[in-house]
């Protein structure tokens, strides 16, 4: 992390061109902006969350994955086959996100696909720069909860992309999604991987969060090494497809390596690991292993929609990583784990995450003067307390994406 004070971010044509003491000549002609004694930051990059849960983000907190996603999420996301519904919810969604800290974001719709392309006209309109996806799930005790049959799913999915990229958006994209495998045939599986391919799309998807799940992978897939593998086998497992892969929280050696060797992004999901609890994933290892790292809200499992939350959760939740599960392993430090927040995820999207030259411009600008007075403490010290003190919620005044005012 690198700390400048009174300095100048420039941002020529939407692309950032560097942090300077004064501005250089050749930029003499752009419009500045005056941000004394507030704080400038890259914006935040939240690579897995679930729009459709928002509406009920803090209810049935009580289960663990798999009954969390029988009993309230899946009957939840049913209602978004009426659009009426899916249009009032999706509405405060993306004005949620667009007021947040977040500039890019990875996200799951639901199944259906008019209502998933309603959600991607209201990201477009936010701003924002995502990446959204149908969801894939045509295997589900009780049956009534998944689609109809895995020729369905794929089709409903083959006219979500067409109907997405001739709607040329400018910063939504579609991305392929299997919900994870306990809800994916095989048949449906090997139909996403071959439509993956034909439009040189993105995987998201859920990996090894929770113990009955990677159970039950291996009951549904006793081929499969690990429960990545069977992503890996249809070709939905990185390599020539950037793919992010949320929680890795019981991954084996066997799956890490996978993860490294393909380049899978690794969803970080703090909060939603401990609402469900799932387990603590050993982020700080991953990184010191090489992998691709990012952190998420995942709501609602993950119940804050803020990626200042996700950011300090994610310290506090590797401090017990190594108080409670490995005495040798190290908790991550804030400027680790803003740098997962921001130029750790933003990778997936390209060169985004930072103000390094050439980076695109994503930025948010906040005013912590509400607080304790700042100017004798730290830039550094401003911006962590910034982060515990949830500043996102009200001192944002200025938000950047891919060089546009938001507001
Ligand atoms: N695994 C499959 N679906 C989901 C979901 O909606 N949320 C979480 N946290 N895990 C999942
Ligand atoms: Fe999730």
């Amino acid at each position: 992390m690198e700390i400048r004070e009174n300095a100048f971010v420039v941002c020529e044509a939407g692309v950032c061109r560097g942090v300077f003491d004064a501005v250089p000549e050749r930029y003499g002609a752009l419009e500045v902006i005056d941000c004394e004694n507030l704080l400038v930051m890259p914006g935040m990059v939240d690579l897995h969350t679930h729009a459709p849960q928002y509406a009920f983000c803090g209810t049935g907190m009580d289960y663990e994955l798999l009954t969390w996603l029988i009993r309230v999420t899946f009957p939840e996301e049913l209602k978004y086959a009426d659009a009426e519904y899916a249009a009032a919810a999706y509405d405060r969604f993306a004005q949620m996100m667009a007021r947040s800290a977040t500039t890019r974001a990875v996200i799951f719709g639901t199944r259906h696909a008019e209502a998933t392309l309603m959600l991607m006209d209201r990201m477009e309109k936010s701003g924002l720069v995502s990446y959204v996806g149908k969801v894939n799930m045509d295997r589900c005790d009780p049956k009534a909860l998944a689609e109809p049959s895995a020729a369905e799913a794929a089709a409903d999915t083959r006219r979500f992309i067409e109907e997405s990229l001739r709607r040329e958006y400018r910063h939504t994209k579609p991305i392929v999604t299997p919900r994870f495998v306990p809800s994916c045939s095989d048949q449906l599986m090997a139909a996403l991987g071959e439509l993956r391919r034909t439009y040189g799309l993105p995987v998201q998807s859920h990996l090894s969060e929770n113990p009955d799940e990677v159970e039950l992978v291996r009951e549904l897939a006793p081929w499969s090494a690990f429960y990545g593998d069977v992503y890996d086998h249809y070709g939905l497992f990185g390599g020539d497809c950037n793919t992010v892969m949320a929680h890795c929280v019981h991954s084996t050696p066997q799956e890490v390596q996978r993860l490294r060797d393909n380049g899978v992004w690794v969803a970080h999901c703090p909060s939603s690991n401990m609402n469900l609890s799932s387990g603590i994933a050993p982020i700080r290892r991953y990184m010191e292993q090489g992998l691709r790292v990012g952190l998420a809200t995942d709501v609602a499992a993950g119940t804050s929609p803020s990626m200042f939350r996700a950011t300090t959760d994610a310290i506090q939740l590797s401090k017990l990583y190594q108080r409670c599960m490995d005495g040798n392993a190290r908790a991550l430090t804030f400027p680790e784990s803003f740098y997962l927040a921001t130029k750790g995820g933003g990778s997936f999207f390209g060169r985004v995450g930072s103000f390094e030259e050439g980076y695109a411009f994503d930025a948010v600008v906040l005013d912590d003067s509400a607080g304790a007075p700042g100017e004798a403490m730290p830039v550094q010290e401003r911006l962590q307390r910034a982060f515990y003190w949830e500043l996102d919620r009200n001192g944002i005044v200025m938000k950047f994406a891919d060089g546009e005012r938001i507001f």
